[in-house]
């Protein structure tokens, strides 16, 4: 069941203003229906539309004024965006995992705000579709498919991926298509395919730790890129630091960066392409939340500009539909051949049926309903965890505003400690993704990455204003 059905009536009524409110339809000062008004219109309790009203008001978007009603609140005074990093632009070796994988533990604490987890909430998942699936889908197998197809990997889920290529307007044949374990073992076999230890690879600065721990773990040097909060990696840096430093391979998120989630607009993806193509430089194009814009249209990724047929495309289901089931892809072009010999001596074949349960969910054509539920409800969740920072957070905060994906990345001023913070918040139950997981450096110790991807409570209320007071203990 797709989340919106399985959310109680006020937190859907609720949901369904903020949706309002976002889009701009209720517009600041305007009055909302009486709850009388609202109550017959929805043929609802009186309770339940109280109760949404003062969720809505709990996260800021409406407020009640005295014997007239409730009226859409005036948004806070946007808190400004982080600064652009400025990493040292000299590749170094990268030293990170030990680091990461202590951050990513809870040191046995239970965990009630999982605020830095790297996964939406499991509630926004067709979990009971999904198992039907998987019924049907082994269904259709046949015993012999069980062992004599296994290295391709299922066709329908293939022909599946490329229509969905299609749609967005990109030609991709299925036979281009390798499918990996999760996103993350195809962008670990591209890595490995262009690279030998000691080679130069391209990042974002800052970028996702698990790109680090690739190169920590190839032996490969990180140069870092300067990223901009909103619109991705600098091209002018890149250029230079092609020039300075001749990479083997650009690991880049050009749509909903983790942590930053920005996005490159569509003429900074076509230049980025041309760029790299005129210096011989393979893209690793890491796409994971391409499908996760909040409104309109997915972004085109940068493959769609590409001419030669050398950009790796790395997708996977695991945001956007099946978290646990580990069914990634690449779209490797003219590299397919070769990925798909390092996937089969790597580890032969995915799960088969994983992957013919996401071929049958897909054929049964409810994705799209799906990716809408979830999209509406992961931007209705960072407006309200934007608005609790605003509300909680010390004025000099400065924090992202994504147009897609679920992550905030939240700068606090330079003195600041993250790593202590996510000791004292882990001890209360409450979980951030630190900023020195995000560089070869160390930097951004005054950063922090928070996961809006959990619907919006007042237990996750409580959490955030208690990691502003710890925020506002650090300071002396
Ligand atoms: C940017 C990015 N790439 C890749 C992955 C891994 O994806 P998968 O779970 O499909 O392996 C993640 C997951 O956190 C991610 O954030």
């Amino acid at each position: 069941v797709s989340a919106p059905d399985t959310l109680p009536r006020y937190r859907q009524l609720a949901d369904e203003i903020a949706g309002l409110i976002g889009s701009g339809a209720l517009r600041p000062g305007e009055r909302l229906p009486s709850v009388r008004q609202t109550r017959a219109s929805r043929a609802c309790s009186a309770a339940t539309v109280f109760q949404a009203y003062y969720l809505l008001e709990s996260r800021g978007l409406i407020r009640a004024a005295e014997r007239s009603g409730y009226f859409v609140a005036q948004p806070p005074r946007p808190t400004p965006l982080p600064a652009r990093a400025r990493p040292s632009g000299e590749p170094q070796a990268v030293a990170v995992s030990e680091l990461v994988f202590q951050l990513l533990g809870t040191g046995g604490h239970e965990i009630r705000a999982p605020f830095g987890s790297a996964f939406p909430s499991p509630a926004l998942f067709p979990l009971d579709k999904l198992r039907r699936a998987l019924t049907a889908g082994s269904r259709r197998m046949s015993p012999a498919q069980l062992t004599s197809h296994l290295s391709c990997g299922d066709e329908e889920l293939k022909r599946q991926i490329a229509l969905r290529y299609l749609r967005q307007g990109l030609t991709v044949d299925p036979a281009e298509i390798v499918l990996t374990n999760g996103a993350l073992e195809g962008l670990n076999l591209a890595l490995q395919l262009l690279t030998r230890p000691g080679d130069a690879v391209l990042i974002e600065s800052p970028g996702f730790y698990a790109a680090l721990q690739a190169l920590e773990r190839l032996g490969l040097r990180a140069v870092e890129l300067p990223t901009d909060p909103a619109e991705g990696a600098d091209l002018e840096a890149l250029e230079t630091l092609i020039e300075r430093h001749a990479p083997k391979a650009c690991w880049l998120m050009t749509s909903f960066q983790n942590p930053l989630g920005s996005l490159m607009p569509p003429e900074r993806k076509r230049a980025l392409v041309a760029l790299l193509e005129r210096h011989d430089v393979v893209l690793i194009e890491d796409d994971v939340y391409a499908e996760l814009q909040h409104e309109g249209l997915a972004p085109l990724p940068a493959k769609a500009f590409e001419t030669r047929g050398a950009v790796l495309h790395c997708g996977s289901f695991s945001k956007s539909l099946a978290p646990g089931y580990r069914v990634g892809w690449v779209a490797a072009g003219r590299h397919a051949p070769a990925l798909l010999r390092a996937k089969l001596s790597l580890s032969l074949s995915g799960s088969w049926p994983a992957q013919a349960a996401l071929a049958d969910y897909l054929q049964g054509g409810d994705f799209d309903r799906h990716l809408r539920a979830l999209r509406r409800a992961l931007a209705a969740q960072q407006r309200a965890m934007l608005a609790a920072i605003e509300r909680h957070f010390p004025d000099d905060t400065r924090v992202t505003r994504p147009s897609g994906g679920y992550f905030l990345w939240v700068e606090l001023p330079e003195g600041h400690d993250s790593l202590a913070l996510h000791g004292a918040a882990l001890a209360e139950g409450i979980s951030l993704a630190p900023g020195p997981m995000f560089s070869a450096s160390g930097a951004f110790r005054h950063c922090l990455r928070l996961n809006c991807g959990q619907p919006w409570t007042p237990l996750l209320e409580q959490a955030l204003a208690r990691l502003g007071e710890l925020i506002r203990s650090q300071r002396r």
